[in-house]
């Protein structure tokens, strides 16, 4: 049932390229250069007049919702606001029936995201359902929705499932960017051609594994870690942190990596490991000086970095290169080494990988 691999998870990180290939199957039709999601079309009228969108979902989700925000805004310039499903829920939120509210949640039982979708259905908006599990509560509740065909997710820790999200996701900015006329048909065709080769981009993304593992094993044994990143990568910056608490119990964090200046610097000494997220596009030479300011503080710096990256290499402590490509797909590219080295540092510690303590996969209790 794991395919071979030692544990969930690893089998569901090394699915990626297959699942994201799922996620767009039928939907991404390059040679055509158009992109078709029934739940997109049949509600489009209400996708161009919606003020806001606005995101509600919890943990992983959350931040494929925090990486859709910038991405629906840059390309598709609709305004998006993301909520953590059980804040939103409590808070008499301010909804109307020129919102849309997008659920994001591999299994679809999650208790709040559930519970947020019912309030904001009661004050009229719209509600579409982004699941994994066909036939969920969440996708029911729904009045429109997309799966991700991420295929079933079993690891407590959601790697698979997360890419796909933010594939799909993509898929729908994408649709709605062309709809809306923000993107040029050039621009909107080379989106497609470059979301075509993610699969193959992740599958050498993964080919860093043995390379991680030895990271790993110098950094298995820190009590405490740091994650940075901007702009798109600042919510896989939050992702990786949680991976790592999640099944290794190490204390992490994960920061725009702008903020840090803000208080975390503080923390930083060589004991320190600080995951920094500078892939080639995207404010690389601010996270470049952001870098800086880590080493002269001693942090021990693991960068992620695109192939062939020159300055980083020069002063991190150490570099995993990921394939370039445009800067609203790196979050797809970036995240798998930062799966990997959680996966590897949990195996070393000798935890319960597909199993943590205190957590079960779908929380169903508020
Ligand atoms: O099924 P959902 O996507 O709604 O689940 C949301 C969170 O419970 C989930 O992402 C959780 O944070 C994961 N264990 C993270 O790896």
């Amino acid at each position: 049932e794991k395919g071979g691999y030692p544990h969930f998870m690893l089998k569901e990180i090394y699915e990626q390229p297959s699942a994201i290939l799922d996620t767009f199957r039928g939907r991404l039709l390059s040679n055509e250069a158009i992109i078709k999601m029934a739940g997109v079309e049949d509600n489009m009228k209400k996708f161009l007049a919606a003020d806001r969108i606005i995101i509600v979902a919890c943990g992983t989700s959350w931040h494929a919702g925090l990486v859709a925000e910038y991405i629906f805004e840059d390309l598709a310039r609709i305004p998006v606001e993301v909520e953590y499903a059980s804040e939103f829920r409590y808070r008499n939120p301010v909804i109307t029936e020129k919102d849309i509210v997008i659920a994001i949640s591999q299994s679809g039982e999650t208790a709040d995201t559930l519970a947020a979708i019912k309030l904001a259905k009661s004050k009229g908006a719209f509600v579409f359902g982004v699941c994994n599990v066909v036939g969920s509560s969440i996708a029911r509740e729904s009045n429109a929705g997309a799966y991700t065909h991420a295929g079933p997710e079993i690891g407590v820790a959601s790697t698979k499932a997360f890419t796909t999200q933010i594939t799909l996701l993509t898929l729908m900015a994408l649709r709605l960017a062309r709809a809306k006329g923000t993107m040029s048909s050039s621009e909107f065709r080379h989106h497609l051609i470059e979301l075509e080769t993610i699969p193959g981009k992740v599958e050498e993304a993964l080919s860093s594994d043995a390379y991680v593992k030895t990271v790993a094993e110098i950094y298995k044994d820190s009590k405490n870690c740091l994650y940075l990143g901007r702009g798109f990568n600042f919510p896989v910056a939050l992702e990786g942190a949680l991976k790592l608490k999640e099944i290794s119990y190490i204390h992490a964090e994960g920061y725009p990596a702008a903020e840090m200046k803000h208080g975390p610097i503080a923390l930083i000494d060589e004991q320190m490991p600080i995951i920094v997220i500078a892939t080639k596009k995207g404010h690389y030479e601010k996270v470049v000086s952001n870098i800086q300011e880590i080493k002269s503080r001693k942090g021990k710096i693991i960068g992620i970095v695109t192939k062939g990256d020159v300055s980083v290499k020069e002063l991190a402590d150490h570099v995993i290169e990921v394939p370039e490509t445009i800067e609203c797909l790196t979050p797809l590219l970036t995240t798998i080494p930062l799966q990997l080295l959680s996966y590897h540092i949990a195996v070393m510690l000798d935890k319960n990988v597909d199993q943590p303590r205190n957590l079960a996969k779908s929380v169903t209790v508020e």
